[in-house]
């Protein structure tokens, strides 16, 4: 059976950018994150054709677990920790790394008898007031953590970047000062940087970077394209031409009647909609590649379908190919149009749409 919309996964880009990572932060080691779903990519295969990396980020227990059933071996890292003794339990039964970023956890380390020792990244909030001890409250977390007999020894120390992405921006600044500040002479291993820390901010490198967005060929900085730094898309999404038809000067096309033809213009119907995961408030106007062929898209997304002005140019058939996001659209254009994020548009794709890896 052929299906129409695919996500082609190309697990040499993916390689590529993994590649043009170390490049960036040679002086790092790469932890790379593939929570929720890879972004989209596919959890699995994604890890698989990663895995030269030195470990991998997940938000929770069940994407580490899926790892783990896969057969990698790597140091699996819980960004969001664990809630309770039962998850904790089992990341130790799975032998992952965890996030300590409250007192909770303090906590829960404290009342652990068994011989288990746990691998730690202890969290620092140093202005993103998402998770992590303040830079107040942090030595004396430090101190009663690393005294633990159930904490293996050399814990990490991590903080994340809230604006990373605007360069130049002084709170970055302030937010690696205060985490430099605050671990001097902890002789622990650190880790900052995010996709933009990467890029923008090298004074954030450390000994671990975190790279999602970079490793999937996108640019995290508006208005800047990710081919400028040597990535690769490594998700194209594509569907086909289901019908070709002629609409007359004054006619409109799709709900709400929100476009009309003010010339006899060919419009391609594509199989793809919100529901695969194309966002339905792009304008009128986004550029989809019709054969390789850049064509505005008019009226509304629906459901499945969309309506592409193809009037210049050679006429499609039913069939014929057309390109969402992906290799020659990159996929920050869509979402700007769309008044959203890159991150958004490859997490959303949907659950029928097929993931085919290359
Ligand atoms: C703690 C943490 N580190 C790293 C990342 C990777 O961010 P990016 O995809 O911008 O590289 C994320 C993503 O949200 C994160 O939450």
């Amino acid at each position: 059976m052929t299906q129409l919309v695919r996500a082609i996964v190309d697990t040499r880009a993916l390689q590529r950018n993994l590649a043009a990572v170390r490049g960036f932060a040679p002086g790092s080691r790469v932890m790379a994150v593939v929570k929720a779903n890879a972004y989209g990519h596919g959890l699995v295969p994604t890890a698989l054709a990663l895995a030269d990396a030195d470990g991998f980020a997940v938000a929770r227990l069940e994407e580490g677990a899926a790892l783990r059933r896969a057969g990698l071996r790597h140091p699996i890292l819980l960004l969001e920790g664990v809630l309770d003794d039962a998850q904790l339990n089992e990341a130790a039964h799975q032998d992952f790394d965890l996030v300590v970023h409250g007192e909770n956890h303090v906590e829960l380390l404290e009342r652990q008898t068994g011989p288990y020792r746990f691998r730690i990244w202890v969290k620092i909030d140093t202005g993103m007031s998402r998770l992590g001890f303040r830079v107040d409250e942090f030595p004396e977390a430090w101190r009663r953590l690393t005294s633990l007999a159930s904490v293996a020894p050399r814990p990490r120390i991590m903080t994340h970047l809230a604006n990373a992405d605007l360069r130049g921006d002084p709170k970055t600044r302030e937010q690696i000062a205060a985490f430099r500040r605050v671990t001097a002479g902890l002789n622990a291993e650190t880790s900052i940087a995010n996709s933009a820390g990467i890029l923008a901010w090298p004074e954030s490198h450390g000994d671990w970077v975190r790279p999602g967005l970079l490793l999937y060929g996108i640019s995290p900085f508006a208005g800047e394209r990710a081919e400028k730094f040597g990535l690769v898309p490594a998700m194209t999404l594509v569907t086909r031409v289901i019908a070709v038809r002629a609409v007359r000067s004054g006619e409109s096309v799709g709900y709400a009647s929100t476009w009309v033809a003010e010339r006899p213009t060919r419009i391609a119907i594509a199989a793809a909609g919100y529901g695969d995961g194309y966002p339905r408030n792009v304008a009128s106007g986004t550029e989809v590649l019709v054969n390789g062929r850049s064509c505005p898209l008019v009226g509304r997304v629906s459901m499945d379908m969309i309506a592409v002005d193809v009037t210049d140019g050679p006429a499609p058939v039913a069939g014929d190919e057309v390109v969402l996001w992906g290799r020659g659209l990159p996929v920050e254009e869509v979402a700007a149009q769309a008044g959203t994020i890159p991150y958004e548009l490859i997490c959303g794709v949907s659950q029928r749409v097929l993931h085919e890896i290359v």
